[in-house]
């Protein structure tokens, strides 16, 4: 397909300032990873760079909150995640960091480049300090509502609401993230890179790249369109690389700045490790070399943009020839969130499950070109109904098959039938199928190819009846049975870029020399096995998963939806003046229908009790018409036990019920919020029934 000698692969590096979750994994590094995986396969000279990513705001303010120094809270983050990436069959040729020595050497590099081409721009600025903590609050350490969307709680830098840059000094609102003070403005200097001096180079280079993602090229011509201005690359924290400037003592740059250049410094690392330091430059100042970003969307502008323009300012290094960046993965129907721990996190999905079931789940749903959903059901039924019943069962049963009536040995193909054939002829063409589908980055379709594989296998099976011509017509049942097995060799070379444990659990059970994914991609399927090659013990590839399995699972991210749904009714409004405008942009309009969904009632309450270890929590007895039910509200701060008995109050009876703390909550009770984040429980305005409707 292209001219190019080596591929160099670079996933996100990821914040060194929380665990992974499976929106990560589904965002870069699996796509990356089989990516990879099927290209060393090819036999072409790839390396796959990543690490994490230490500087900037991210980080200090996390380690602020856990009481730790910036170094201790990195290292430990770093090695977290180096042991669930490896555990999860992420494999990189390198798992560095931006805190390493070649790191600060290689980014001062290319700032003083900059510098001297008179391609930065230094300016005095006017910015938010804290006059209580004594610093300016650069990027996340000031929050206010965003000016362009009017999102309350948008930082510094960027909102998440909208994806808009803020100026901070035109937050509404601004407070200091650490102490809450209103900052206030004092001048400082600070470089920045005049985007809009790259914007044509930038665009023309971009107008080549027309085989892009269509969500990656119309968020860039978005950007352009709008015109692209000077970003500030320094900052004023002592965390991060240092500005190589005299005057500049006490600045770093801007973690945005260094972070990209850290795919470089540990591709020295690696070529170090290698005993080859110069090695590093045959990949990056190589034309010859096709360098590939696999990213999520909100890094779009800085791979996109930004760093291709810092890349045409330095000398000689190749530009990116694919961004492949990945939407977002929402979970169970709803935005991931890791602060409020809805989320599925890798390290503790791995203490229980196997990596490839998650794998292949992510695989066949990742969000290209728009938003996917993972749910444990979905979870659940790709494992049962795919791995174990289609993949799972072929191997399985032919294994058995061979091992009972053939001695575990390998039987020789007689004249082949026009079935035979056409099933070789799909063996030969599956390589090239999914070649296509990977040189495209069209994961979700290669994962579904490589299921039709063993799909076409397991109907082949049934189609020719083995345990029926094994006693009419021994011939015939060797042909079979030896396709069979070509069939489970071919399938375990195509299926390990994506399931690459279950791949060599395959290649031991058939007894074959190497490493599965040492194969060649092109050759190996097409070999049958040698004829009389005794194979190993067959065992199962995949267990099914029972219900009673995921069911803690779900229970959990409920219980974090209601905890979410709790401090949202303790919060709502309330950093705006005007809750009537805010709700408006807050929420969409809803037809009438929807409302209907909700069945509220009056309800009585009987009974109430503190939740032990739980100072938010109430456990209130109700009673909804003739019925009586327990709830959880988080409003054990706003009332006393005592004062809620025989009130009437107005629940929703229809929603679905959650354990929260290990008790069940079967409804949920309406309460305002005032601007102190006050709350006020919902009640009918005159004597009326326990159970009747509120409509
Ligand atoms: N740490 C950033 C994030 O998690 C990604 C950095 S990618 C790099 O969003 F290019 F800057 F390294
Ligand atoms: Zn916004």
């Amino acid at each position: 397909m292209t001219s190019h000698e080596k591929i160099l692969v670079t996933s996100a590096l990821p914040y060194a300032n929380g665990p992974l979750h499976i929106g990560h994994i589904a965002g870069a590094y699996l796509p990356a990873d089989i990516y990879v995986r099927y290209q060393r396969m090819m036999g072409r000279d790839v390396v796959h760079v990543c690490g994490t990513d230490e500087h900037g705001v991210a980080i200090t303010i996390a380690a602020e909150k856990a009481k730790k120094s910036p170094k201790e809270f990195v290292d430990f983050y770093w090695a977290q995640m180096n042991a669930t990436f490896a555990k999860a069959g992420i494999s990189f040729d390198i798992f560095s960091r931006t805190t390493t020595p070649e790191h600060y050497p290689i980014s001062q590099e290319f700032f003083l480049t900059m510098h001297k081409k008179d391609l930065l721009v230094e300016k005095a600025v006017k910015q938010l300090y804290c006059p209580n903590d004594k610093r300016f609050l650069a990027d996340r350490y000031v929050e206010g509502t965003c000016p362009h969307c009017g999102t309350p709680g948008a930082r510094g830098d960027q909102c998440e609401a909208c994806g808009k840059w803020i100026d901070p000094l035109e937050l509404i609102d601004p407070k200091c993230m650490v102490c809450g003070t209103r900052p206030e403005i004092r001048e400082t200097k600070h470089f920045f890179i005049p985007l809009g001096r790259f914007q044509e180079q930038v665009k023309a280079w971009l107008d080549t790249k027309k085989n892009w993602r269509d969500n990656v090229l119309n968020f860039c011509y978005g950007w352009i369109k709008e015109g692209l201005t000077d970003r500030a690359i320094t900052r004023d924290i002592t965390w991060g690389v240092p500005v190589p400037l005299p005057g500049y003592e006490g600045k770093v740059l801007y973690v945005w700045f260094d972070a990209p250049i850290g795919y470089i410094s540990a591709t020295q690392v690696w070529a170090k490790r290698l005993g080859q330091p110069d090695k590093w430059k045959e990949y990056w100042q190589n034309p010859k070399t096709k360098l590939v970003h696999f990213i999520g969307k909100d890094n779009i502008v800085f791979h996109a943009i930004v760093w291709p323009a810092m890349l045409m300012a330095q000398d000689g290094y190749i530009l990116p020839a694919d961004i492949p960046a990945n939407e977002f993965l929402n979970l169970e129907g709803r935005k991931l969130s890791t602060s409020r721990n809805f989320a599925v996190w890798l390290h503790e999905y791995l203490e229980k499950f196997p990596p490839d079931p998650l794998r292949y789940t992510l695989a066949a749903n990742l969000p290209e070109g728009k938003d996917a959903d993972f749910s444990w059901k979905d979870f659940q039924t790709r494992n049962n109904s795919e791995l174990a019943d289609i993949l799972g069962n072929f191997i399985n049963r032919t294994l058995t098959f061979v091992k009972k009536n053939y001695g575990n040995r390998v039987p020789a193909a007689g004249t082949l039938s026009e079935r035979d054939r056409r099933t070789l002829e799909i063996i030969k063409s599956w390589p090239q199928k999914l070649s296509a589908d990977y040189e495209r980055y069209e994961f979700r379709r290669a994962t579904q190819d490589l299921m039709d594989l063993a799909r076409h296998a397991n109907k082949y099976f049934n189609d020719e009846e083995p345990w029926r011509t094994l006693k009419m017509d021994r011939k015939r049942c060797d042909t079979t049975i030896h396709i069979c097995l070509h069939l489970c060799k071919a399938l375990a070379v195509l299926m390990s870029p994506t399931l690459p444990f279950s791949a060599a659990r395959i290649w031991k059970m058939l007894n074959l020399s190497g490493e599965v994914e040492k194969q060649n991609w092109l050759t190996a399927p097409a070999e049958p096995l040698p004829v009389n090659h005794q194979l190993n013990e067959p065992e199962i590839l995949f267990t099914k998963i029972e219900d009673e399995t995921i069911a803690p699972e779900i229970a959990r991210l409920q219980e974090a939806l209601q905890r979410m749904e709790q401090t949202a009714q303790s919060t709502v409004e309330s950093p705006q003046s005007n809750p009537e405008q805010s709700a408006a942009a807050q929420k969409p309009l809803i037809p009438i229908e929807t409302f209907q969904q909700l069945d509220l009632r009056v309800a009585e309450i009987l009974a109430v009790e503190k939740v032990p270890k739980a100072d938010k929590l109430l456990k209130l007895s109700i009673r909804v018409g003739t019925e009586e039910r327990q709830l959880i509200a988080g409003i054990a701060q706003h009332y006393q036990p005592e004062e809620l008995v025989g009130k009437k109050v107005v629940i929703v009876a229809n929603l679905q019920p959650a354990k929260i703390r290990g008790i069940e909550s079967q409804g949920m009770i309406l309460a305002a919020s005032t601007e102190d984040g006050k709350l006020a429980i919902v009640a009918p305005e005159r004597e009326i029934a326990s159970g009747a409707k509120v409509k």
